[in-house]
């Protein structure tokens, strides 16, 4: 199974201050040599990683990269030809990417024949139904990522204390047996999509809200062949540093 590092939130922590610390190319030399890819989501508002940071990693690392972008930004992928394109919706207020792409976007399909001629790959960041896989496939994406995060949420709300804080998410305040259903039925709707994609061709990347607790699920999807994963590995390397924290994401991702 693949690993795709998201280093977005080492950008959060350089914008906190607005001085180039942590620098983010640097992390990519640290990281890439550990892992699959380099996933970087270059927002809009460029709020955290920017286009100097994807400029920067694409010439000084030559690793593989997986640039997140919304539709709006497809002529900076263009300009920058990373390996592959992740197309991601993106709303200004979120804190992070709140749900799959509406795939219903006149632009689509045109973003991705484009992304196809300049030879980068195109991934469609969705929500787990079988319904936007069909849709993926008709407009030729190379992979489909299905988002975990609704799943991730659950997990939290079920064998966390995240409950008991400020940080509950009020839907998810149920009973441990409704919270058990719930996660129950995520999780199958992950498998099934995981394994139509598949079936129809579609290489199957999955990700969000992942952590070293959840993450055994969803290894277990053996459809799934790569996970991109961010915010819990830069936490966690607070801890015990960003290369122990990516081996032992590495080790729980063994099948
Ligand atoms: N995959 C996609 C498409 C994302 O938008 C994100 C968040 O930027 C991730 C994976 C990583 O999510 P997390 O930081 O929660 O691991």
């Amino acid at each position: 199974m693949l690993l795709g590092v998201n280093i977005d939130h080492i950008a959060v922590l350089r914008e906190a201050r607005k001085v180039n610390d942590p620098d983010l190319l640097e992390a990519a030399f640290l990281v890439s040599p550990l892992c699959d890819q380099i996933t970087i989501h270059v927002r809009e508002d460029c709020r955290h990683a920017n286009e100097n940071d994807l400029e920067n990693i694409l010439k000084y690392c030559k690793c593989i990269v997986n640039l997140e972008c919304s539709l709006d930004m497809i002529e900076y992928a263009l300009k920058y030809k990373p390996s592959r394109v992740t197309l991601v919706p993106e709303k200004r207020q979120e804190l992070t990417t709140e749900g799959g792409l509406n795939l219903n976007n006149e632009k689509l399909q045109e973003a991705i024949l484009k992304l196809k001629q300049a030879q980068i790959e195109t991934s469609l960041f969705i929500d787990p139904n079988l319904k936007d896989i069909e849709k993926s496939k008709e407009l030729n994406a190379d992979y489909i990522e299905l988002h975990t995060g609704f799943y991730a949420n659950i997990y939290n709300a079920l064998y966390t204390n995240i409950n008991h804080t400020s940080y509950a998410i009020s839907n998810l305040l149920l009973e441990k047996n409704d919270l058990k259903t719930l996660l129950d039925e995520e999780l199958l709707r992950l498998k099934e999509s995981a394994k139509f994609a598949k079936q129809l061709g579609l290489k199957v990347a999955a990700g969000h809200g992942l952590n070293y607790q959840n993450i055994k699920n969803i290894v277990n999807i053996l459809e799934i062949e790569e996970l991109n994963i961010g915010q819990s590995i830069v936490a966690k390397s607070i801890f015990i540093g960003l290369k122990e924290a990516i081996l032992q994401m590495k080790a729980l991702m063994q099948r």
